[in-house]
């Protein structure tokens, strides 16, 4: 590929120097009223009734197009405390401003790095690197990424239970973003998948 590719950018296409193909997506479970987690972070809600077996609600076949997953800090520190790594050897890219300590999920087998910077410099570095579909992960992680313009898909899983007060998907945005809707799956659980890709 020539220094100057195309990059998919939120859906437009657009030539910059140095950047490859990317294409992020997001593939998030809320409840009903909105939030991704509680407060605390506890995620019981999104395991108990209503949910699915990953592999029919799409989970599995969806994190098979993916080349790298990146993920907040804070989702990496929820992540890494389950019963085991999820992720395979899938590349996972953990974004914080600190220095974080990956041992104990590369001693279970997770392919774990730590990157910061600005959506625009993730996502140049990680397509340079040959990691072009990402799936960007956390609530905050997911909105910086909106507003930077940079999520092309979002499909999410929206579950019948209302948990009053938690961390949001969504945030504040500069401007409205308008999404195309592709399709709309439902689950004998009661769980509601809809899928957006911007426009
Ligand atoms: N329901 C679901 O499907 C689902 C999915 C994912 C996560 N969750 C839950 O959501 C909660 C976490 O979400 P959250 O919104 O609180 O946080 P988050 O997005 O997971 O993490 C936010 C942190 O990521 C780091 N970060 C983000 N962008 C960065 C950048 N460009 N450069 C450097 N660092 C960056 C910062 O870490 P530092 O402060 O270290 O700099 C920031 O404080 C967890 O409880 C998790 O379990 C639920």
């Amino acid at each position: 590929m020539s220094d100057i590719a195309v990059a998919t950018v939120g859906g437009r296409d657009m030539k910059q120097e140095n950047q490859a193909v990317s294409e992020c997506s997001v593939f998030v479970g809320v409840s009903l009223d909105g939030f991704i987690a509680r407060p605390n972070g506890d995620l019981d809600w999104l395991m108990g009734d209503g949910g699915g077996d990953s592999a029919e609600y799409g989970y599995d076949e969806f994190i098979a197009g993916i080349d790298a997953i990146v993920m907040g800090r804070k989702t990496f520190e929820k992540v890494v405390m389950f019963d085991k790594w999820y992720y395979g050897n899938k590349r996972v890219v953990v974004l914080s401003h600190h220095s974080l300590d990956l041992a104990g999920a590369r001693a279970r087998g997770g392919v774990v790095e730590q990157m910061q910077g600005s959506p625009v410099e993730i996502v140049s570095k990680l397509a340079l690197s040959g990691a072009g579909r990402l799936y960007v992960d956390g609530g905050l992680t997911i909105q910086e990424f909106l507003r930077a313009g940079l999520i092309r898909r979002l499909v999410i899983s929206r579950l019948p239970v209302l948990i009053g007060e938690g961390i949001p998907l969504f945030g504040s945005l500069a401007h409205d973003i308008h999404l195309s809707h592709i399709a709309t799956r439902t689950y004998p659980g009661g769980m509601v998948q809809s899928e957006y890709e911007a426009i």
